[in-house]
């Protein structure tokens, strides 16, 4: 079993990008998490992130012949994008959409998801920690 780990615009910055809403933890240290959540769960990791929409379209078109799920923090683009959901919708794998913060405790333009029309489930609001979640979850659901 493969996941994919698919990370989006400006979260290459997190540790030092507005650290009272995404906290101090990097992005190297949350592959890190995920690195040690997959030897310890038996379960393959890939870990991925790009500021590009179009980038991140081919990693979810890719996955559909390296891994069984996709775990994805989209970023901004969770709010925006037609085309990751479309993308999603076209590779049936299962997708968790995930956020460090609570979407839905902030601004109202953060509440609209289009990935969430797609997504077995959603993780928001427990930061670094709901990537282990998401995984944990997406194993779950991968062995129902
Ligand atoms: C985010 C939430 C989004 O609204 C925001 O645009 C991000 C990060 C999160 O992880 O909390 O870039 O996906």
């Amino acid at each position: 079993t493969s996941i994919l780990v698919l990370n989006g615009p400006n979260l290459n910055l997190l540790g030092t990008r507005q650290p009272e809403v995404y906290g101090s933890t990097t992005l190297a240290d949350i592959e890190q998490m995920c690195g040690d959540w997959s030897e310890k769960s038996r379960c393959g990791v890939v870990f991925e992130q790009s500021n590009h929409e179009g980038v991140l379209v081919d990693h979810i078109h890719a996955a559909r012949d390296n891994h069984n799920g996709i775990v994805l923090n989209a970023g901004a683009y969770t709010h925006t994008s037609i085309a990751l959901m479309d993308a999603i919708a076209s590779v049936e794998l299962p997708a968790i959409e995930l956020h460090l913060s609570n979407v839905h405790a902030r601004e109202e333009f953060r509440h609209k998801s289009f990935i969430a029309r797609v997504a077995v489930g959603i993780v928001s609001g427990f930061g670094a920690y709901g990537y282990v979640l998401a995984l944990d979850a997406m194993k779950h659901h991968l062995s129902r």
